[in-house]
Order: structure tokens, then C-alpha cells, then sequence
């Protein structure tokens, strides 16, 4: 069992904690302040509730996991005896570096201080470390809990003995780590993601097809294969003659656009940023908000289920 400092109890800092907790790790997690906490602790409680309900995990497992973890707002108390750091506070450069000095201060020169940042360069990242041969990029993907991913990126001054630890963890973990050869912006699953998100916004940008017809050409056609095979085993399956044809015609036809469409701007500027603020390119009562929310978690928690049939 490893010792593990979670640096940031939000979104992604509260789910990675119970990640870790579920795979017998012991887990302090740093929060700002009593509210950043409280609200970290019903989140965190909430999953356990919703892992148990749909059969992920027993009763005794529920207690288990809740005895792992520690909620604390005390930095020092967080990183004391941690064999292994992640940090999950806001995407700001600035903001990171502050903790990262910080935290040198606190943790021996040996102990792996890794970031969660969802698409800054490791290199840029370590800057002004003592030694940033123990930091590493680990990208847990949201919800931290229920997605297997997690890409490792080292940068520039990174240890190779810190990357090979690194993924040991994340296998500890349970999760299914990817090591990057080398650093690049998005690294790769948000590269792709993105791709997707630049030609979903020329496409309704242009008119062709409403934003429901956009979704659904997704999600029930290459996102049914999609858990299954990736793209490059998807172009094998398909004939990678057929592949190589249609990239030859199609691919001067894609969006090459290198900014945010203007539906996405303008979205932006009126303040509608999706579930969040009630709407975004859909509109979202609370109650539609967290049908589709649920749904999509117990997807995921089918796909874990399968995933934990085959270990
Ligand atoms: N939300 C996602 O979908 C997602 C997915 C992958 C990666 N990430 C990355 O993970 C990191 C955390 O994102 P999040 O969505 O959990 O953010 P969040 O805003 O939900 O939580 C950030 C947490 O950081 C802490 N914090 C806030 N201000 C702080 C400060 N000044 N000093 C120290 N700690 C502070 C608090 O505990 C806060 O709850 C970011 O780098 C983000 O890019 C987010």
C-alpha cells in the first residue's frame, strides 16, 4: 500500500482520491478551506453510493475505501509521510508553480510530484523546480473514478525511473496507463478529442445537419464502435485501402480552422457554458442535467464491469 497526497479536493482532486482509496492505496486529500472539503466529502460519498448501488462495490467495500482517505485543508499534514504526490488545483501555470514550491519544501527530494494539468507541457510545468527530474504529467480523465485512462507525460528534465514508477502506480491503480514517448500540447486524448470538437463545430456552423443529428452521428455510429476498437484498429477492420481512399479525398475537406467556432463564441460571451449555467449549445434543466449524467455513469460503470470480468 502506498501513501498518496492528492493536492486538490474539486472535481478531478476528490475523484482520483477515491480512485487510489478503492485500489488500497491511503489517501490524504488538501483542500482550500472547510467548504472546499465538505463539498469534496459529499461528492466523494455520493460516488461510493452510486458505485454500490450498481454492484461495483459492497457495503464493506464502501467502509473501506471511506477509512482510506483523509480530508484535510492543512498542506503539510497532506504531504507528510506521502510516498507520492498529485496535484489537481485549478489550470493556471502560475497557480502551479506556487504549489509546487510549496511543496518541494515540504516532501523529500525523491518523492514524484505529479500534475493532473489537462494539457500544459511538463517542461513549462517543472520550471523553477529544484528537481524536476521527479515530476511527471498524469492525465486522469473525468469522472477519475470510472475512466480507466490515465496518459503519462514526462517533460524534458523527467527521470526515466520516474516515468517507469509512475506507471507501476497507475497499474497499482487499476487504471490503464498510456506513457507518451514525448510531451506535445492535448497529448493524445485530447488531441483527438478535439479534432472531433473543431469538425462537430464546422458541421453546425455550416448548417449541414442540426446539433441532435451532429450528436447522434456519433454516438450511434462510430461511438458504438468506438469502446471497442480505436481508430487505427477501427481503419484494419474497415480495409486500410478504403481508409487510405477516403483520407485521400477527405482530408482537404476538414476543418482546418484554428479558432473556436461562432456558435461556441458566441455562446461564451452570452454566459451559457452548458450544464453548469442551465445551457450551452442544448438547454439543460437540472432534471435533464442529471438524467444525462446518470446515464453516461452507468455506462461507464458497464464498460468498468466488463473490464473487471476480464482481470
Ligand atoms: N474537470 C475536468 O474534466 C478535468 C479533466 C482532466 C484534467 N483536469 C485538470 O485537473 C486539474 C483540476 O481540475 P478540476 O476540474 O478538478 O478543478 P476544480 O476547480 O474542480 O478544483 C480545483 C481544486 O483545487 C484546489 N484549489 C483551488 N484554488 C486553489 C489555490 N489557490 N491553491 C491551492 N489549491 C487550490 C481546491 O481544492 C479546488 O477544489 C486542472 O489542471 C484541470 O485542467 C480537469
Amino acid at each position: 500500500m502506498k501513501k498518496i497526497a492528492i493536492i486538490g479536493a474539486g472535481t478531478m482532486g476528490h475523484s482520483i482520491g477515491l480512485s487510489a482509496a478503492w485500489s488500497g492505496q491511503s489517501v490524504k486529500i488538501f483542500g482550500v478551506d472547510a467548504r472546499d472539503l465538505e463539498t469534496a466529502q459529499k461528492g466523494f460519498e455520493a460516488k461510493l453510493r452510486l458505485m454500490a448501488a450498481n454492484g461495483l462495490i459492497s457495503d464493506e467495500q464502501v467502509k473501506e475505501i471511506a477509512e482510506r482517505v483523509v480530508f484535510t485543508n492543512s498542506l503539510e499534514e497532506a504531504v507528510k509521510e506521502a510516498e507520492f504526490i498529485i496535484e489537481a488545483v485549478p489550470e493556471n501555470m502560475e497557480l502551479k508553480h506556487n504549489i509546487y514550491r510549496q511543496l518541494e519544501g515540504l516532501a523529500a527530494n525523491d518523492i514524484i510530484i505529479a500534475s493532473n494539468s489537462s494539457g500544459l507541457m511538463p517542461t513549462a510545468l517543472a520550471e523553477g523546480m529544484k528537481h524536476p527530474e521527479r515530476f511527471v504529467l498524469t492525465h486522469f480523465w473525468n469522472p477519475a473514478h470510472l475512466v480507466p485512462l490515465v496518459e503519462i507525460v514526462g517533460g524534458e528534465k523527467t527521470d526515466e525511473k520516474t516515468l517507469q514508477q509512475t506507471k507501476t502506480l497507475i497499474e497499482q491503480m487499476k487504471k490503464q496507463a498510456v506513457l507518451l514517448n514525448k510531451e506535445l500540447p492535448g497529448f493524445i486524448g485530447n488531441r483527438l478529442q478535439f479534432a472531433m470538437f473543431r469538425e462537430a463545430q464546422a458541421l453546425l456552423d455550416a448548417g449541414v445537419a442540426t446539433k441532435e443529428d451532429i450528436d447522434a452521428a456519433v454516438t450511434y455510429g462510430i461511438g458504438r464502435r468506438l469502446p471497442v476498437t480505436g481508430p487505427l484498429q477501427t481503419a484494419d477492420l474497415g480495409g486500410l485501402d478504403i481508409f487510405h481512399a477516403i483520407s485521400d479525398y477527405l482530408f482537404e475537406d476538414l476543418s482546418t480552422d484554428q479558432k473556436p467556432g461562432p456558435t461556441l463564441s458566441s455562446l461564451l460571451e452570452k454566459g451559457e457554458l452548458g450544464t453548469k449555467t442551465g445551457s450551452g449549445f442544448y438547454q439543460w434543466p437540472q432534471a435533464q442535467s442529471e438524467a444525462v449524467q446518470g446515464k453516461r455513469e452507468e455506462a461507464l460503470i458497464h464498460f468498468l464491469k466488463q473490464d473487471m470480468e476480464k482481470q
